[in-house]
């Protein structure tokens, strides 16, 4: 398998085996790294990380495994740069690709990633668009394969807003992998048809099946992994909250939706998750709409069948493995002829 020189802008662009071979060497990556043996791979290279959204789990990740590799990072907010404003993204691509050997970049349309990627000459990495978040996925997948070892033929339910990156990228993800998909939500926030065909031709492949249910109980049914995330997501207006919280509400996960999946059911959120007033909005939404959790109750978040934290720890893993992957040609082979380093 070699990826290198490839982008990671959507799984849709990548074979089942590729996304199988991904998780290996996160897997990989992840046994080093626990092992504390340095695995310096990519020693002497630089890597541009743009956030054009905030973000916690995905700098963090990109920023230690990129050091974890031996690389440089440079970090670029939308306040410190002139991307975008001053400077179209076909020049800073021109530029940043002169410099760096990888391009990180998290923000608004697909077109922007797919745009760096063409004139950059470099690897380029979907840290979220609007549309995907194809890093998360890899994080989500390693940790069912943590809990359940062979994925293929499970089921995962995403309750809530189907229709964005997350619903979007976990529907591609599972139809490449062959793990059955439920879209739960209130039709408005189904994912888009052509999409739904597109996956349904994955699902055919892999043998799964992909299934748009509003019944929130019906949908949970024989689930082995229950999956929500925020209902108003970055970069989308406050004013929506009222609407949202009216159309999703019916889909919050809540013990009684764990208790309809199957007893080894988990439950998963890329975080960040409102499920207690412990956050400025969280307080701000109680204040007004007299809510205290949205898409997750706090039993469910703080129960023995979440896996939130694990997942989060898992970005870091897996986005180390698109980065070696990306930049180096079969890095889990590096070090047959041992150097004594490893
Ligand atoms: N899940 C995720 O992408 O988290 P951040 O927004 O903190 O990066
Ligand atoms: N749908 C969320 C995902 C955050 C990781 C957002 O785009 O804000």
């Amino acid at each position: 398998m070699n990826l290198k020189g490839r982008n990671f802008l959507t799984l849709k662009d990548f074979a089942p085996e590729e996304i199988e071979y991904l998780l290996e060497l996160s897997a990989y990556y992840k046994e080093l790294k626990k092992k504390n043996i340095l695995h310096q791979d990519l020693t002497g290279k630089n890597v541009a990380l743009i956030f054009e959204k905030t973000s916690t789990r995905t700098r963090c990740s990109f920023e230690i495994a990129a050091h974890d590799l031996g690389m440089g990072t440079t970090y670029l907010d939308p306040e410190s740069s002139q991307i975008g404003k001053k400077e179209s993204i076909k020049d800073t691509a021109r530029v940043l690709g002169s410099m760096f050997d990888g391009i990180e970049y998290r923000g608004y349309g697909q077109i922007i990633v797919e745009d760096l990627a063409k004139y950059s000459g470099v690897p380029v990495w979907n840290g979220l668009t609007n549309e995907y978040h194809p890093t998360q996925i890899l994080a989500d997948m390693l940790t069912l394969q943590e809990e359940f070892g062979d994925i293929k033929g499970r089921k995962l339910v995403y309750m809530g807003d189907a229709r964005y990156n997350m619903g979007n990228s976990l529907m591609i993800g599972c139809a490449k992998l062959g793990l059955d998909f439920t879209a739960c939500s209130n039709s408005k926030y189904f994912p888009a048809q052509e999409l739904v065909e597109l996956c349904r031709e994955y699902a055919v492949k892999s043998g799964s099946v992909i299934t748009l249910e509003e019944d929130p109980v019906k949908a949970a049914q024989g689930a082995d992994a229950i999956y929500t995330d925020v209902w108003v997501s970055m970069g989308e207006p406050d004013e929506i909250w009222e609407e949202r919280i009216r159309d999703l509400s019916p889909y919050r996960v809540t013990k009684a939706i764990m208790d309809a999946a199957k007893d080894e059911a988990v439950f998963l959120h890329c975080l960040p998750a409102f499920h207690d007033q412990g956050t400025v909005i969280g307080r701000q939404i109680f204040e007004k709409f007299g809510i205290s959790q949205m898409e997750v109750t706090d039993e469910v978040f703080e129960s023995d069948r979440s896996r939130v934290f694990a997942e989060a720890e898992n970005r870091m893993h897996t986005i180390k493995a698109v980065m070696a992957a990306t930049l180096l040609e079969d890095p889990m082979h590096r070090w047959e002829a041992d150097d004594g380093r490893r």
